[in-house]
């Protein structure tokens, strides 16, 4: 815990953490100084002027909020006429050149030129020449759409290319009001994070090309989730819209800041992973790739169950901790071999060393906690006894099934599954389940840290979850309570966790 310490905000005492500078240590006892160069990841580049206080301890009159770090006993001025005055000035600065074209700029409603105008300035212009013209929507690479008239040359974006991603793309060139962000001729955006630079813009000169003019951002509710795209178990936020007569549709994901876990990034593979969730979903059951009712879908695959004699109960790296108990009790009760094997969920050196990981499974570290096997070895040897296959959201065929395609066919398979596949097209019977945007649930990152999320999409027809769907299938437990105590079960790290009580930030596991 950072200690804390007193300091005097327009006069009234406030308690705030040491260690911070002025923006975010008042900030995080909601007291607002305006600022736009600033970001918490980048640090202070005391470009806008915008944060400027007083301090009454014999200063210069005015210092940048940003680059003064908060000491016990300040006293700040923030509201004083001729802040406001400065406030404004920067503010009609800022906007000499701007085209104030927010009824057709995708950031409106979360641009901070626009919320700082209203509450700051809110003057009518006084400007009595043309504003220089600079382009527009130029392709800047990876999905980023630069608008060089709406740049307030903050040099977030800048900054974010060298210091994070030190891949150096952006650059700030000529000077005066001809200044603008470029990139080098013949070198684009080129990094697997370069969408961040479209949440870090403070106004709406970075765009996404996918999702540009898709939604108007007051219309999208904001759920929190974490990405599934791999084990780095990025949080994220969830922006869906349900219009009327359509169902609840994800339009984007954005990263959640959680400094223990991604901090406030993401990589673009997992915020475009949104799309996922919206297609190929499988919504209806099938029998041997034909739909079929859904109850009697279930009664087929309950008496398959009930007269096979060998079962390999194969559970994906994905699911959370809830569903991955419910299969492993269903695997004790009838006696099956329960596998986490999972074909084309690793891919050795495609992570790197900020959040990627090789492992694109969410949960993986969860299996092993739980106990359950992920070898192929195991699998492979457990498969080739088998007269059934009950595979809960696996996809063997996913990456090189070839070599598993012939056991498969001497087995029977019974797929649950969130999406259509080549599992489900081959199935005797495939019963539709959640996807991870569907359901609340636990998952264990890379780094040992348990993470709770809960369920954000809402759909009129919502396919069961899988632990629904294993207890109807004979599975042993029905309720929350009774998973929450066969994860509890042993002596392992999971053992004393109140899953009612995950902190937001996570908990990390010993
Ligand atoms: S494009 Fe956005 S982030 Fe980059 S300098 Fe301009 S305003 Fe700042
Ligand atoms: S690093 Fe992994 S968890 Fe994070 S956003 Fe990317 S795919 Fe998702
Ligand atoms: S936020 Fe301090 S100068 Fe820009």
């Amino acid at each position: 815990m950072a200690e804390k310490i007193k300091l005097f905000v327009n006069g009234e005492e406030v308690e705030v953490e040491s260690g911070k500078n002025l923006i975010d240590a008042v900030g995080a006892v909601g007291i607002e100084i305006p600022h736009l160069c600033y970001h918490p990841a980048l640090g202070a580049d005391g470009n806008c002027r915008l944060c400027l206080v007083g301090i009454e301890d014999g200063r210069p009159p005015l210092v940048p909020a940003c680059k003064t770090p908060a000491v016990e006993g300040m006293r700040v001025q923030l509201d004083t006429d001729k802040i406001k005055k400065i406030q404004k000035d920067i503010m009609e600065f800022e906007l000499i050149n701007h085209p104030i074209d927010c009824p057709v700029c995708d950031q409106a409603g979360e641009c901070s030129l626009q919320d700082y105008y209203m509450k700051y300035d809110c003057q009518g212009s006084r400007l009595m020449v043309d504003k220089v013209p600079k382009a527009k929507r130029l392709d800047f690479g990876s999905g980023v759409v630069h608008d060089q008239e709406r740049c307030i040359l903050c040099a977030r974006c800048v900054r974010f290319c060298r210091q994070i991603t030190k891949t150096g793309e952006l650059g700030i060139v000529n000077r005066t009001d001809y200044a603008r962000v470029a990139i080098f001729p013949g070198r684009p955006l080129n990094n697997r994070y370069a969408l961040n630079v479209v949440d870090l813009c403070p106004v709406g000169a970075m765009t996404s090309a996918d999702f540009r003019f898709k939604q108007r951002v007051w219309f999208l509710e904001k759920g929190e989730g974490i990405c599934h795209g791999c084990s780095k178990g990025c949080n994220i936020y969830i922006d869906h819209n349900q219009e009327k007569y359509r169902e609840d549709i994800i339009y984007r994901f954005r990263p959640r800041h959680n400094e223990q876990v991604n901090g406030y990034f993401i990589c673009d593979e997992g915020r475009l992973s949104y799309k996922k969730e919206n297609e190929q979903r499988l919504l209806e059951a099938l029998k041997k790739g034909k739909s079929i009712d859904l109850d009697k879908a279930m009664e087929l695959a309950a008496k398959i169950v009930e007269q096979a004699a060998k079962v390999v109960i194969l559970l994906s790296p994905n699911l959370s901790l809830e569903q991955m108990a419910a299969g492993r009790s269903f695997a004790k009760k009838i006696g099956a071999q329960i596998s986490g094997y999972s074909d084309g969920m690793f891919l050795a050196g495609d992570g790197d060393d900020f959040l990627i990981q090789d492992d694109k499974s969410a949960n993986r570290a969860g299996l092993k906690m739980l106990g359950i096997d992920d070898t192929e070895a195991v699998f492979i040897k457990a498969l080739e006894q088998a007269d059934l296959l009950i595979s809960v959201d696996n996809d063997l065929y996913g990456a090189d099934g070839k070599a598993l395609e012939k056991s498969l066919r001497s087995a029977s398979l019974i797929a649950l599954s969130s999406h259509l596949s080549k599992m489900t097209e081959q199935a005797e019977i495939a019963l539709p389940i959640a996807s991870y945007s569907e359901y609340a649930g636990s998952v264990v990152n890379c780094d040992n840290i348990l993470q709770s999320f809960t369920q954000v999409i809402h759909k009129t027809a919502l396919p069961p979850e899988a632990d629904e769907v294993i207890h109807q299938l004979g599975g042993p437990l029905g309720s929350r309570e009774e998973i929450f105590n066969e994860i509890k079960k042993g002596s392992g790290p999971l053992a004393g966790v109140d899953f009612q009580r995950i902190p937001a930030e996570g908990l990390p596991l010993t």
